[in-house]
This record gives structure tokens, C-alpha cells and sequence, in this order.
């Protein structure tokens, strides 16, 4: 058995959101999603076997630590996260018959209030370092093709099987698989900007839960499935402009349905708010700017294509001045 493996994955961005869930013990989606792989905001995730146990108390055995090192930033998980990561990982080792306690370090090359969920990136990170802690253990490990990996990592946490697929990942009902769409768009600018740095109140996870008891819930994977079918034509069409007002009307959508829920809750605070009129303002005055969106957070993400780097650093700057923004041009 070998005794130490590593392994990272990145995080992603959906453009069509991923919110509700049809069955919460497996994350099957209500709606089709749709994302982008965002290459440079990655988990790494580091997974040492410790002492031999037996299966009975192989489940309380394991330790979650932060992994340090010069490319990581501070990271502490809350015992609710570190629970939830612990079970997707009792869940592995349970499908590849391994009954030996491990320690389990990770670590994003993110900062932890950089506004970017690392849900996604980090089961993702743990469910490739589990198939490689695995193999020598169990040679059938080797047989899971990336499909398979990502329909693994969906028990853990759903967004996460999206990071298996790049530039663009789609995910409906069981399975994710890449999504091809023109070499134009295949390598995007990401920025994000983020108004808040104290944590969220409502974890997405719950935001799942309560959006099924908004008014507008229902025509939910109608909407999701429609804007789907749009957003790929204006790709193909090379109309960004369209893609924008597609990719806006699905994030408000998701943000208007918490909004009608019985218990209202609202992500957007004052400052999400006065980052998007600011784009707007872009939009209209240039008739060109970002794909914008926004996930269960307050913080704004942005996409630009390539020839559109000019434009991005400026906006990093001007949004600089008021706000923590985070990301590579
Ligand atoms: C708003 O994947 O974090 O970011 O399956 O409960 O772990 P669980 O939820 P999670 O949900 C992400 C929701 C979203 C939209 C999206 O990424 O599609």
C-alpha cells in the first residue's frame, strides 16, 4: 500500500446553476447546469494512510488537517465541512473495500474569503486522491475513467462533478460530461469580486433544500433547461452579448427564487448590488463587457474572453478601489 498520494482539482463556475435537488442522498440535480472550468483555483488534496483499523471503527478514524505549503493559503474547515468531507471519503473507501484509517490534508490555492465556493474543487481533489491512494489497494480502481470519477464525486458534493471536464462541463440527471463549444470561448478570463468577507448565513446546501419551497420553484428545470438550449446557440452563434443577458437572467432567476420563498433570504447585499450596476453601466455605454454571475454568495464572478484582457484589467482596478477582487489575467 502506498502510504502518501496527492492529487488537486479545480473549481468551476456555473453559468446555468445547479439548484435543487431531486434526490439529496445522491446530489441528482432538479436542472441541467452548465460551467466553466476555472483551471487556476485548485484543491489539493493529500491523503496518508495511518494506522491499520478495523471497517467498525474506520469511520471515526480519520482526520481531516490543513496542508501547508508555499502555494497554499491558510485554510481551516469548519466541523460541519470537515464532517461532510469525512463521509464522501468513508463513502470511497467503503466502494474500494479499504478499511485502514487516513489522514486526510488539503488546501486551496485561494484564499478562504476570496468569495470562490471550494465545494467543488475540493471532492473533486479528494475523489482523485482517493482513486490513486486506492490502486495499490484495489486494482480496479485503475478502470474508473473520468465519468465514473465524476459520478463519484457528485455523492460528495454535486457542483464538484462539473470540475471534471474542461474549458466546459454539463451535468444532467446521472452524469457530467464536457460540453464543446468554439475555440473562441475555450479560454476565458476570470475574475471575482467579492463585497463580503464574513461567511454566508445559508450554505447552499440548505439554499437546495429551500428553494424547493419557493413560489417560483416550479418551471424550475423548464427555465434551467431552456436557457441551456440558448446559451449553447449564442456560443455557437458567437453572439456574447446574448450570452450575457442569458447568463444574468439565469443568476437572477436563482436569486429571485430564494427571494420568494416563505422564509425569504436574499445572497446580494448592498454591495453585490452596486457591482452589478456598475456592469450594467459597462454594458450599456460599450455594448460589450463580462458574462456575469453570481452563486449562493455575494460575490460577483466574471468572465471575459481573451481579446477582452484590456477591459479586464481596468475593471480589476476600478473594482479594486471598493472591493477584495481575486483573479488571474
Ligand atoms: C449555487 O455543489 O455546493 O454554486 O451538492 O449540496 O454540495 P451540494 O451543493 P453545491 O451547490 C452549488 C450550487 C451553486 C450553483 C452551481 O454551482 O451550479
Amino acid at each position: 500500500m502506498q502510504n502518501s498520494v496527492i492529487a488537486s482539482a479545480p473549481s468551476n463556475i456555473a453559468l446555468i446553476k445547479y439548484m435543487g435537488k431531486v434526490d439529496t442522498v445522491y446530489n441528482r440535480p432538479t436542472n441541467i447546469s452548465l460551467s466553466y472550468t476555472l483551471e487556476h483555483l485548485r484543491t489539493t488534496v493529500q491523503l496518508t494512510a495511518t494506522a491499520e483499523t478495523t471497517v467498525a471503527t474506520a469511520a471515526t478514524t480519520d482526520i481531516w488537517q490543513p496542508l501547508s505549503g508555499p502555494d497554499f493559503f491558510a485554510f481551516t474547515m469548519t466541523e460541519k465541512g470537515q464532517e461532510k468531507f469525512k463521509r464522501h471519503f468513508q463513502f470511497l473507501k467503503k466502494h474500494f473495500g479499504y478499511e485502514g484509517s487516513v489522514r486526510i490534508k488539503s488546501a486551496n490555492n485561494f484564499p478562504a474569503d476570496a468569495g470562490i465556493a471550494s465545494s467543488a474543487s475540493s471532492f473533486a481533489a479528494l475523489t482523485l486522491a482517493a482513486q490513486k491512494f486506492f490502486l495499490k489497494h484495489n486494482p480496479s480502481a485503475a478502470d474508473l475513467n473520468l465519468e465514473k470519477l465524476s459520478e463519484l464525486s457528485r455523492l460528495g458534493s454535486g457542483s464538484s462533478c462539473r470540475s471534471f471536464f474542461a474549458p466546459w462541463a454539463m451535468w444532467k440527471k446521472d452524469q457530467a460530461e464536457k460540453l464543446n463549444l468554439p475555440e473562441k470561448y475555450n479560454q476565458l478570463l476570470h475574475l471575482v469580486i467579492v463585497p463580503e468577507t464574513t461567511p454566508k448565513k445559508i450554505s447552499s446546501s440548505q439554499a437546495h433544500q429551500l428553494v424547493t419551497t419557493s413560489r417560483l420553484f416550479p418551471g424550475r428545470p423548464e427555465r434551467a433547461e431552456a436557457r441551456y438550449q440558448q446559451l449553447v446557440q449564442a456560443f455557437q452563434d458567437h453572439n456574447w452579448k446574448r450570452a450575457y443577458q442569458i447568463t444574468w437572467d439565469e443568476f437572477m432567476d436563482m436569486h429571485e427564487m430564494f427571494r420568494a420563498c416563505p422564509e425569504p433570504f436574499d445572497y446580494r447585499t448592498k454591495g453585490s448590488l452596486q457591482i452589478l450596476k456598475q456592469l450594467q453601466e459597462i454594458w450599456s455605454s460599450q455594448n460589450d463587457g463580462p458574462l456575469v454571475t453570481m452563486d449562493a454568495g455575494s460575490s460577483v464572478h466574471l468572465l471575459f474572453r481573451a481579446d477582452q484582457k484590456p477591459l479586464a484589467e481596468t475593471l480589476k482596478k476600478d473594482f479594486q478601489s471598493q472591493f477584495q477582487v481575486w483573479g488571474q489575467l
